[in-house]
């Protein structure tokens, strides 16, 4: 017997259920992908991409990482950006934080959690530059909302200045990137209104949106 059969389970009748609906999807699909959007989000199980926004296999190419963070260094998340823009062609790329983020609030905490401290570093530092306008929120649900929200904007600003991005752009290739925030309590997306399309639209765009969460 199966470990974990209730799984396979679910998985039969999932795929019976798409293919019922869709008559040879599952055949068509595997011939190839051409996805039109790249999500990159986080890792949080409550926070699943394509049921979010209601897309099939085949139509959101993701990376999912704790607390959402693009990191020039990181090859996982670059390798990724690289294959989805140079390859897949995809025409939009969606940062999507959520509030009550674990990844962030751990960054903002006083605690040694061990190896994830390393990966949340950006994070922390983004905290201190903004600790200012952040500590003049008294409450701490609002403080850590407001940090997911600086988050997403920090790392939409990560994206737009990588050499894939800003290459794409160059090169005349048709790419805008988003920053949009999820509600866990209402299962509710919210654009950060945050759409870049043009190098020259990211200072701007940052510039305003941070000081916005003033
Ligand atoms: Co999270």
């Amino acid at each position: 017997m199966r470990i974990l059969k209730h799984l396979f389970d679910n998985n039969q009748a999932w795929a019976e259920h798409i293919n019922t609906e869709n008559p040879g999807f599952f055949e068509t699909l595997s011939r190839q992908q051409a996805p039109k959007y790249l999500w990159i989000g986080c890792a949080d199980s409550r926070v699943p991409a394509n049921e979010i926004v209601g897309l099939l296999p085949g139509e959101l190419f993701v990376h999912r990482n704790v607390a959402n963070v693009v990191i020039q260094t990181d090859m996982n998340c670059l390798s990724v950006i690289q294959y989805a823009v140079d390859v897949l062609k995809v025409q939009h790329i969606i940062v999507c934080g959520h509030y009550g983020c674990g990844g962030v609030q751990a960054a903002i905490q006083d605690q040694d959690l061990g190896l994830i401290d390393n990966w949340l570093r950006e994070i922390k530092e983004l905290y201190y530059q903004h600790e200012s306008l952040l500590d003049d929120l008294s409450d701490q649900q609002e403080r850590l909302d407001r940090m997911c929200e600086l988050n997403v904007i920090r790392q939409v600003y990560n994206v737009c200045h990588t050499t894939i991005v800003q290459q794409a752009w160059k090169r005349g290739q048709s790419l805008s990137v988003h920053g949009w925030i999820y509600c866990l309590k209402d299962g509710l997306l919210r654009d950060l209104s945050l759409c870049v399309t043009h190098p020259e639209e990211v200072a701007a765009y940052y510039r305003q949106s941070a000081m916005c969460m003033g």
